[in-house]
């Protein structure tokens, strides 16, 4: 049987599953990682993805990515690095289908992984990867939560870990985070795209190992998003499935497990992706609206810093995506974001801005009647309220809910309830 092999997108050259390289030697292509087949298909696959994530079963279902192990990673055995991560719950909210106006409106909840992001999917492959290639260091490039993320699996793993970061541009949460689990983090003049740029021409000459989405074991990770969705419905596949998107990712990952799981007999239909961006922050968004004639690269500002990405990594894997679930991409304002995420907020559920712009790009799609009140969606949440406290508090100075001094007394206490 073909071992998992490398394949480029855009050459289609081969490379081993343990060659490091993070794009085609040949012709600086992106990269996709190739497995063989599993032993068996459709309802016989189910099951064992489901005997592996029921309670009682002999071993625990300790992680929501080596669950699908077979799909992921089938090599990887005694190597692999993991906090736990995943096993990340579908919520369901009225006030939240009230809010887009969707009844029957689920929110996957990303930010419940062990560091707080979708990021700890992708870094649970890159991690054991980085092992099985004998990385000595890593080093990413980050809006914050990718740092975050690969310090707690570095220092798990035993590598030093060097992080870029767009210097005065990363939520509070998510530096705090970076620093405690020992990153080394250097704070570049300069924004996410200049890391970016940074990190892909200087990893290799500094023998660095690099684990940015450009990775394609990152994505082999962040496509158990999807399984285990598919797998919570009892692999029912909803109408429409709505993430935000920066780097493009886990767009891409989506695209890529949803075409293996229908392959695979995991599902019988796609859903449709629909991607959101930040209106200052929608290179891709514009470049859809042209049926991706153009690609475009733009200066980004936006206040969700998560996605504040004027150049995607993963564009080319993107672009297969959105084809391939006959997906959409839109943008939304920032107060739409802001709006979203009081909403989801004040639901119980909350979570950081950038994950608010999937429900904000969902509001304006049942708006303009794309997206019908009777269709099913499943909208992801990418990372947890506390990632970015700051546009909270700022949220509260300005807004109705905010902190209100009183004395130690009674008197003060019962006139501030009272008004
Ligand atoms: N939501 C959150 C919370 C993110 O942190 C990111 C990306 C995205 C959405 C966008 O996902 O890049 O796959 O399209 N954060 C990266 C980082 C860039 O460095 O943490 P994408």
């Amino acid at each position: 049987m073909t071992p998992t092999r490398q394949v480029c997108l855009a050459c289609g050259r081969e490379t081993s599953e343990l060659d490091p390289a993070t794009r085609c030697r040949s012709c600086g292509g992106l990269l996709d990682v190739l497995h063989p087949p599993p032993s068996v298909t459709g309802p016989a696959l189910r099951d064992l993805f489901d005997r592996r994530a029921s309670p009682s079963s002999a071993s625990p279902p300790s992680s929501g990515v080596w669950r699908f192990r077979e799909l992921v990673l089938p090599g990887a055995a005694e190597s692999v690095v993991s906090y736990p991560e995943g096993n990340t719950p579908l919520l369901a909210r009225e006030s939240l289908a009230v809010w887009t106006g969707v009844l029957s409106l689920t929110l996957k909840h990303e930010g419940q992984n062990p560091t707080g992001s979708f990021k700890d999917r992708g870094m649970t492959v890159g991690l054991t990867q980085a092992r099985r290639v004998g990385a000595r260091a890593v080093v990413c490039a980050s809006t914050g939560n990718t740092s975050a993320s690969l310090a707690a699996y570095g220092a798990q793993a035993g590598l030093p870990v060097f992080v870029l970061i767009p210097e005065g541009k990363v939520a509070l949460g998510k530096l705090a985070q970076t620093l405690a689990y020992g990153a080394r983090v250097l704070a570049v003049r300069g924004d996410f795209d200049a890391c970016l740029g940074l990190v892909e021409e200087s990893a290799d000459p500094l023998g660095l190992y690099l684990l940015n989405s450009v990775n394609p074991f990152r994505i082999e990770g962040q496509k158990t998003i999807i399984f285990e969705l598919l797998q919570q419905r009892n692999w029912q596949a909803p109408d429409w499935i709505v993430l935000p998107g920066g780097n493009l990712g886990n767009t891409a990952a989506f695209g890529k497990a949803l075409e293996e799981a229908l392959a695979l007999g995991l599902c019988d239909r796609l859903p449709r992706l629909a991607v959101v961006q930040a209106e200052g922050a929608a290179p891709f968004a514009q470049s859809f609206a042209e049926d991706f004639r153009h690609r475009y690269e733009v200066r980004a500002e936006t206040v969700a810093t998560a996605i504040r990405i004027g150049n995607p990594a993963s564009w080319e894997r993107a672009v297969r995506a959105i084809r391939a679930t006959h997906g959409l991409v839109l943008s939304v304002p920032d107060e739409e974001i802001l709006a979203a995420k009081r909403s989801i907020d004040r639901a119980g559920i909350g979570c950081e801005p950038a994950s608010a712009a999937g429900v904000a790009g969902l509001r304006r799609l049942v708006g303009s009647g794309t997206v019908s009140p009777h269709q099913s969606v499943v909208v992801i949440l990418t990372g947890h309220l506390l990632k970015d406290p700051e546009i909270v508090l700022e949220d509260a100075r300005t807004g109705t809910a905010g902190i209100r001094e009183i004395d130690p007394t009674l008197p003060a206490l019962r006139a501030a309830i009272e008004a």
